[in-house]
């Protein structure tokens, strides 16, 4: 009652100057991109927020007797998220990465499952929903078209999320400054890295672009994307998240700076040493501050003056010079007092991954140290895989800081159904009631693919202060995923049983994050099976209740009958290695022909080719989309577009020169099934067919001197060449 009298009170008496609002204009125009046909038929309002609750709320009324439905929040944000929580429960239909449905409403749905009055209102429980790893700038977006951008900020905006990483296009920014402090061009585009590689580069584990060099279009045309990037967003209600001088720095500093303290970050992964071993300059030296306060005062006249959140990680997969507490706290002072020097309301978003992956270097007392340079409120840390292996725990709430809990879920964009819904609904929940320095929820997944309910889940229980309740979730889900009103009980019903097996993921301590096919992996008679870890093969399930709900499910959305039937396909292969390494080891293969061993492996390699037709049907699985994004960002330059395209097949193949974090990033894309997967099994296959021997195969000189170079070759195919070779 008080609410809504309140609304209608701010209505009257706003409403003129709420409508000249340009405040209003970013959600009026989402609406107008998503729901055109229904765009004058939705009135936006910002009102105060209550005193129950400093974070965001939104409530949805109807105008009596009209065909108008009002939407008022507290912010834009939270206007998004009430258009989206009318459109989603009302109309049954959804925004998606892959498959949306919101343009298939027909017809303006009436307000339902309101309350006393008929209106309906939502709140969030924190303050922050947070979005993207840095990594994703490569996985996902490194090839993204401003369209692709568009859409995908939408779908963040109306799942409510208000503080997103914005990446994009800083090496233009790094550019300006390093020329203003001296260095030469050669130089600086020997220090960055190619377009899929970037985040690897902003990290300080790599330097330099192997196969080629970062051609200067790129930071350019970037730097313009950023714009209208982070202009959207802030249309949107969100608060970007911007990059800062880290200290990574081109090797000529010590030749134009000798008094500068710089050291030598680790060798990474094992990268030729002239691509990792990158120097970094220490944050307690007075150059530090000198490029920090350059680097966001540059981004402030590019950008805007529109956020004081700055994303900076100095030790991501990189031991710090050493392990001295009274020095960990230097540099994080030194580093947070560079921030302030630039942005005196500066806060430092750290990626809190390093605690995890580094955990035997960082020990609780060092972390205490380092989190002890910047004040509460200074820092907010992103507690980055809180449903696997979280650190907030032990580190008691990064003692004291504000961080998030965040959802990893799949390493390099790999694509196994996988989740475990009860972590993240209560794991979330319970996290709250015991940390007060909790501010918000977020997705850090490292490239996003499918399993999107996995996500939505998250963010929706950002604004629910009780558990989800999972099967009322997954009726909502699938009804708003598959568009209104049109899905039979029955197919409710497979949901809840597919739910219940990849979704339920009661393997994780040996399993929790998206596994992949063993087809993805350097063939071998050893070492592929039962994998767990962090790119998992290890099935967490049982593969024929998969394919029991396979036969019944008739989605209606044709992405989930691809991915589907690639986890199907990808589970049968699995089977039938299995059984031809059965048949292999265990009979004495020298009594069979080469041809009987080629015939026993056919299947195999069919699933292969059965996998490879079935991805051709849907764009979202093609390896053609990923190598056109690239291509296209050339601008008709076909040296340049070669480059690109070189660096979209690298990431998902060897990722780096010679296979340096080999398939990490793999994909089941049809091109690349048929192209590159498929051949590599055919020469495994052949070589066990003219061994006839499992003692005589010799792993390292398979993998070496036979895959490598065909490996290799295959980076520098270009599409056309690919399209002539395989008749696609
Ligand atoms: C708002 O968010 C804070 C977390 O920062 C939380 O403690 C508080 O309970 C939330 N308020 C409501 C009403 O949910
Ligand atoms: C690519 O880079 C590797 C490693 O630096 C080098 O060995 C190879 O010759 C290069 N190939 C091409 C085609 O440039
Ligand atoms: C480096 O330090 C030395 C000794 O303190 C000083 O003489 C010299 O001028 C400095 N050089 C630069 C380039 O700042
Ligand atoms: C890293 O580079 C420095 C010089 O810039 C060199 O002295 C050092 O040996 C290199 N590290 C390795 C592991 O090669
Ligand atoms: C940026 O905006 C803030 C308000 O959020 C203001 O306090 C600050 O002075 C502005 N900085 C610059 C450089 O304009
Ligand atoms: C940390 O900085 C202080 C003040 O500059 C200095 O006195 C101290 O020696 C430094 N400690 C270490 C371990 O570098
Ligand atoms: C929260 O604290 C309670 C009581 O100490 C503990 O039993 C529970 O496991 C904690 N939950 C989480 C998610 O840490
Ligand atoms: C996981 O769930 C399945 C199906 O409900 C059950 O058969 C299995 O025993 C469970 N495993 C564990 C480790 O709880
Ligand atoms: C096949 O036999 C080899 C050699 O004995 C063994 O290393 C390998 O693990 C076996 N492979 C499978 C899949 O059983
Ligand atoms: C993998 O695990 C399955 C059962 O979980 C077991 O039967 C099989 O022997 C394991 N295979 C290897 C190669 O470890
Ligand atoms: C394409 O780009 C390359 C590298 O930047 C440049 O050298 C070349 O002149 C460009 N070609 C055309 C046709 O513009
Ligand atoms: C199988 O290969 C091993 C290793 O090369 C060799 O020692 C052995 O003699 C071979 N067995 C037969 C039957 O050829």
């Amino acid at each position: 009652m008080k609410l809504i009298s309140l609304v209608l009170a701010a209505l009257a008496l706003g409403q003129a100057v709420l409508c000249a609002n340009s405040e209003l204009d970013g959600i009026y125009n989402l609406v107008a991109r998503q729901l055109p046909q229904f765009a004058d038929k939705f009135e936006f309002a910002l009102v105060p927020p209550t005193t129950a609750s400093s974070n965001d709320s939104y409530t949805i009324s109807s105008k009596a007797g009209k065909d108008t439905v009002i939407i008022s929040g507290t912010t834009v944000n939270s206007l998004a998220r009430g258009f989206y929580h009318y459109v989603k429960q009302c109309g049954q239909v959804s925004i998606s990465w892959t498959a949306s449905t919101i343009n298939t409403l027909g017809s303006l749905p009436r307000l339902c499952g309101g309350g006393q009055h008929g209106s309906i209102d939502g709140a969030a429980i924190v303050p922050w929903r947070y979005y993207f790893n840095t990594v994703t700038f490569g996985y996902t977006t490194a090839f993204y078209s401003w369209a692709d951008w568009e859409h995908l900020l939408d779908w963040a905006a109306m799942h409510g999320i208000n503080l997103p990483l914005a990446w994009v296009g800083y090496e233009q920014v790094l550019i300006d400054i390093f020329e203003e402090f001296g260095f030469s061009q050669a130089q600086i585009v020997n220090f960055l890295s190619g377009p899929a590689f970037l985040p690897w580069n902003r990290f300080g584990n790599i330097q330099g672009s192997w196969n080629g060099s970062l051609p200067l279009e790129w930071p350019r045309q970037q730097m313009q994307l950023q714009q209208k990037i982070v202009k959207r967003m802030v249309e949107l209600g969100m608060t970007p998240v911007l990059p800062s001088f880290t200290g990574f720095v081109p090797n000529a500093i010590t030749d134009l700076y000798p008094n500068a303290t710089v050291i030598k970050s680790s060798t990474w992964s094992g990268f030729p040493v002239t691509y990792t071993n990158v120097t970094f300059l220490e944050p307690l030296d007075p150059l530090f501050t000198k490029l920090q306060v350059a680097v966001i005062q540059r981004q402030r006249t590019y950008y805007g003056n529109v956020t004081h959140y700055y994303t900076l990680d100095q030790y991501n997969e990189n031991s710090p010079f050493s392990g001295d507490v009274g020095y960990l706290k230097n540099v994080s002072l030194g580093t947070i007092e560079s921030l302030r020097a630039a942005d005196p309301d500066a806060v430092w978003v750290m990626q809190g991954w390093l605690f995890f992956s580094d955990s035997s270097f960082w020990t609780d007392e060092r972390i205490r140290a380092y989190l002890s340079g910047p004040e509460i409120g200074q820092l907010l840390i992103l507690d980055l895989f809180s449903e696997g292996s979280p650190q907030w725990q032990r580190t008691n709430s990064y003692y004291g800081h504000d961080w998030i809990w965040c959802e990893l879920h799949d390493f390099g964009g790999n694509q196994g159904l996988e989740g475990n819904l009860p972590t993240l609904t209560k794991g979330f929940t319970s996290a709250m009631t015991n940390s007060s320095s909790l501010v918000g929820v977020g997705l850090t997944m490292e490239g996003q693919e499918g399993n999107q309910m996995v996500y939505d889940i998250l963010l929706d229980q950002a604004w629910s202060s009780s558990s989800l309740n999972i099967k009322l979730y997954t009726e909502e889900y699938v009804q708003a995923r598959y568009g209104p009103k049109i899905v039979s009980a029955d197919v409710i019903e497979c949901w809840h049983d597919l739910v219940n097996l990849v979704y339920m993921n009661n393997a994780s301590s040996v399993v929790n994050v998206v596994p992949k096919s063993i087809y993805e992996l350097a063939p071998n008679i050893n070492g592929l099976l039962n994998i767990t870890g962090h790119h998992p093969t290890k099935a967490f399930y049982d593969f024929s209740s998969l394919v029991d709900i396979w036969k019944k499910l008739h989605p209606h959305v044709h992405y989930d009958v691809v991915d589907f039937t690639r986890q199907v396909l990808a589970n049968q292969f699995l089977d039938l290695y299995v059984d031809f390494m059965h048949f292999y080891n265990t009979t004495n293969p020298s009594a069979s022909t080469s041809s009987e061993i080629i015939d026993r492996a056919e299947p195999l390699l069919e699933v292969l080719r059965t996998a490879d037709r079935v991805l051709y049907t849907d764009v979202n699985f093609l390896l053609g989309s990923w190598i056109a994004r690239a291509r296209a960002l050339a601008d008709g330059n076909d040296t340049i577009a070669d480059y690109y395209e070189f660096e979209a097949r690298n990431q998902i193949t060897l990722w780096g020169p010679t296979g340096q974090i080999n398939n990490y990033a793999s994909k089941q894309w049809a091109g690349l099934v048929g192209s590159y997967y498929l051949p590599q099994w055919e020469m495994f296959v052949e070589t066990l067919a003219f061994q006839r021997n499992v003692s005589a195969f010799d792993v390292a000189t398979f993998q070496h001197t036979m895959l490598l170079p065909l490996d290799i070759q295959w980076q520098w195919e270009s599409g056309a060449r690919l399209k002539t070779k395989h008749g696609a």
